[in-house]
């Protein structure tokens, strides 16, 4: 039993971004090649309504998978009638409650169609779910080669050689926090964009307008006090007069801050040419309205670089692979939210649940 990380972009049926559907590919190829029987088990979006047919749709073509139709009930005969070799897709677990609730009878159902567990989907793992920390409770467990090598490389991250550049951008300051705080004494210098940096305008007291803020408050908060914190110098702004690229100090009331500016971009130039470890977590701009400048501008500025660099994050590996910058990166993450809680604990419950802790 394969759990992949099949949690990826869809639109009107169609998977829109790959790359997590082709970092699992190589695993079931591996398993079909020693023979196994493999079932294929992951979970797509946040409502149980969806459905994992667009990636069976993929997984079809590239490895040759049935599809299960549903997730136990007639599915179960199907994986039991799987012959050597062959693949099997079972439906989105999230279609049943008791995955997010880690309910054991779902667990010691899916282990009852299976001899050994392997847990691919790193991306995923920052969940304590059935089919994370359920499964390894019933069946021998192991982690596949996807999940190794993001194992290998954010463990890198943890000790970065100087000079080091962590960049962070996205929304929610409030879930960021611990992690800022660990890596602005790890890394030599810290770069807060995405609507985070929202926060930390406001918090100087400036103007942010009608700008995406989080609950959190960081007046008085340590964290100003750091030199090494660098924050944009430009934003890009839309409002009542249409789109302006702006000085922080220059954004008004009715603004909204939704990217960086150009000279922003240019300001890190050096920064980024001259580190030797670069990671980068989060857009710097608002993707659902369209704001990839700073982010793609970004991409390809370490993509130039001679840094190691790691990436993590939905919206900023497609930025990378719209680019076709893939191969310009040290290592493209899988992982979004699991990066993060991988960073900030330096483990996370899928690894304590495969090695019994
Ligand atoms: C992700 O995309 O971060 C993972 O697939 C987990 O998905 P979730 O945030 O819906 O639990």
């Amino acid at each position: 039993m394969l759990r992949a990380g099949l949690n990826v972009p869809v639109k009107d049926g169609v998977v829109t971004e790959r790359f997590r559907i082709e970092q699992a590919v190589p695993t079931i190829k591996y398993l079909q090649d020693k023979g196994a029987k493999v079932i294929v088990i992951g979970h797509i979006g946040r409502e149980p309504e969806e459905s994992l047919k667009p990636v069976f749709t993929v997984l079809q073509e590239m490895v040759g998978a049935k599809w299960g139709g549903e997730l136990l009930g007639e599915a179960s005969i199907l994986a039991g009638e799987l012959l050597y070799g062959e693949v099997l897709l079972l439906e989105n677990l999230r279609r049943d409650p008791r995955e997010e609730a880690d309910e054991d009878s779902l667990s010691a159902e899916l282990a009852a169609l299976a001899d050994l567990y392997v847990n691919d989907a790193f991306a995923d793992s920052h969940r304590a779910h059935s089919s994370i920390v359920g499964l390894p409770r019933h069946l021998p467990s192991y982690f596949g080669p996807s999940f190794m090598k993001e194992y290998e490389a954010l463990s890198k991250a943890l000790k970065p050689t100087s000079p080091s550049l962590f960049v962070i951008g996205g929304a929610k300051f409030e879930t960021k926090m611990p992690l800022v705080e660990k890596f602005s004494s790890r890394y030599d210098q810290v770069f807060i964009g995405g609507a985070l940096v929202n926060d930390v305008f406001k918090a100087r007291g400036l103007q942010v307008g009608k700008s995406l803020v989080s609950d959190i408050d960081l007046t008085n908060n340590d964290l100003l006090k750091k030199t090494n914190i660098i924050l944009p110098i430009d934003v890009m702004t839309t409002g009542p007069n249409g789109q302006r690229t702006v000085t922080p100090e220059e954004v008004t009331e009715d603004e909204m801050i939704m990217d960086v500016g150009p000279a922003t971009i240019e300001m890190l130039a050096p920064r980024i040419a001259s580190a030797r470890t670069i990671l980068w977590n989060g857009p710097l701009g608002n993707f659902e309205r369209g704001f990839a400048g700073g982010t793609e501008a970004l991409a390809e500025s370490i993509a130039r670089s001679d840094a190691h660099s790691i990436v993590g994050g939905g919206d900023t590996i497609a930025a990378i692979r719209g680019l076709h910058l893939d191969n310009d990166f040290g290592f493209l993450s899988t992982a979004g939210g699991a990066m993060l809680t991988f960073l900030e604990t330096g483990t996370l419950p899928a690894i304590d649940a495969v090695l019994g802790r």
